[in-house]
């Protein structure tokens, strides 16, 4: 075990979006046998941490998340979950959330410098899961002088990290929240990740990765996004929104955007670009493809079998990423292996996003969750 939390002097360090906590994780051997030295974790955290250390709960990001869950430098992308009298109640809970191994807002990833070669490691990053993710956060927990979290939550490539998080180390906590996200990534989400990835492979920005510190492949990175967040909602807001609506003063022309929703996809692909690493990108599509809590485990039950937490699981019905029925299959399989779980189903035209966005629907199901 390590010096515990208390002990250790907290470093700092800057990313795009503003300054954050350092955790200097050391060395880590993956999945694949490769090992990464000189680790470092990006996090922050809000709330106290109780005298009896019982009050934790641990966060993890979605795909293009950051370590930034709450509160107001930046914007949280969860502060209307979490905060002082919020759902996740931080008067009360102590939350954590890092940055994934792999990530780009601090955490050691493909544009940190790799210590064997000074350089940015780009493309020689090596390949994670994500079950190196969670063993990263799991052993800055034990360095952190923890033995038990309260209750981890996340949604979509954060409630995969959750599920694993579940049967990796069911043990380490009381409750799981893991939302918008099943046992295995669909096909059609592998499907959509490789459009998206064919894009950013094909523009000749990327230079094999190595294009510090120029931004690297912008428009096939933004098309990439543009791809994702089609997928990321319905098309009843797509039509609710926009419908067939077109930019002021626009006449229908050959190349320009001259419909609404091409302007918003635009505008989308242009500002993740603006804030997020295309190779990171590149990572952590490859960790949400190779998902499946039964590789090398002998199966999806065998491997929910090792769970021992409470779990509520959110599904979304219109989710085209991690449909319900996959959902309701893993709910299914832990009720029979007479697990406690329950399953808050929401009807959402925001689709998968409304682990983003329905936080009056959402939030009263984990604030009743975790008090219970
Ligand atoms: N043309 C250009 N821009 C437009 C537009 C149009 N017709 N319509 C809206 N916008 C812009 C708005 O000006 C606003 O800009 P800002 O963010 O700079 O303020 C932005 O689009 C609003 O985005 P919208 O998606 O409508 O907001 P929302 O409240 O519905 O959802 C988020 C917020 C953060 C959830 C969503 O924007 C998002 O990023 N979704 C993807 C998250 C994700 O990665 N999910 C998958 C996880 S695996």
């Amino acid at each position: 075990m390590g010096k515990g939390m208390s002990d250790m002097a907290i470093t700092e360090k800057s990313t795009k979006l503003g300054t954050t906590k350092l955790h200097q994780l050391g060395s880590m051997q993956l999945e694949s046998g490769r090992w990464l030295h000189g680790v470092e974790i990006a996090y922050e955290t809000y709330g106290t941490l109780s005298p009896s250390k019982d009050n934790i709960v641990w966060v993890c990001h979605a795909l293009t998340g950051d370590q930034y869950a709450a509160g107001d430098h930046p914007p949280g992308w969860w502060s209307n979950l979490i905060g002082p009298g919020r759902y996740v109640d931080t008067n009360r809970f102590f939350v954590v959330c890092t940055n994934v191994l792999g990530g780009c807002s601090g955490t050691t990833g493909p544009s940190s410098t790799q210590p064997e070669t000074g350089k940015p490691y780009g493309l020689r990053f090596p390949t994670i899961t994500i079950r190196d993710m969670v063993k990263a956060q799991q052993m800055m927990v034990r360095q952190w002088g923890l033995d038990k979290l309260y209750a981890i939550i996340g949604g979509s490539v954060g409630g995969m990290q959750v599920l694993e998080w579940a049967v990796m180390y069911p043990e380490l906590m009381e409750k799981a929240i893991p939302m918008a996200t099943s046992s295995r990534l669909s096909a059609m989400a592998i499907a959509y990740n490789d459009v998206g990835r064919q894009s950013i492979l094909a523009d000749p920005d990327l230079m094999d990765g190595d294009y510090y510190p120029e931004p690297g492949p912008l428009k096939g990175f933004s098309i990439a996004r543009m791809i994702g967040m089609i997928t990321y909602r319905t098309q009843e807001l797509y039509d609710a929104r926009f419908g067939r609506e077109l930019k002021e003063d626009h006449e229908i022309t050959q190349f320009d955007s001259t419909f609404q929703v091409e302007s918003y996809l635009r505008y989308q692909g242009e500002k993740l670009v603006d804030r997020f690493d295309a190779n990171s990108y590149l990572y952590l599509l490859k960790a949400m493809d190779s998902h499946d809590l039964g590789r090398h485990r002998g199966g999806v039950e065998a491997a929910l079998e090792k769970i021992q937490s409470n779990m509520l699981f959110v599904g979304v019905t219109d989710d085209l990423l991690y449909p319900v029925n996959h959902i309701r299959e893993v709910v299914d399989t832990l009720r029979s292996l007479g697990k406690k779980v329950d399953l808050y189903e929401l009807d959402s035209p925001f689709g998968h996003d409304a682990f983003l966005v329905e936080f009056d629907e959402i939030g009263p199901e984990v604030k009743a969750f975790l008090n219970s």
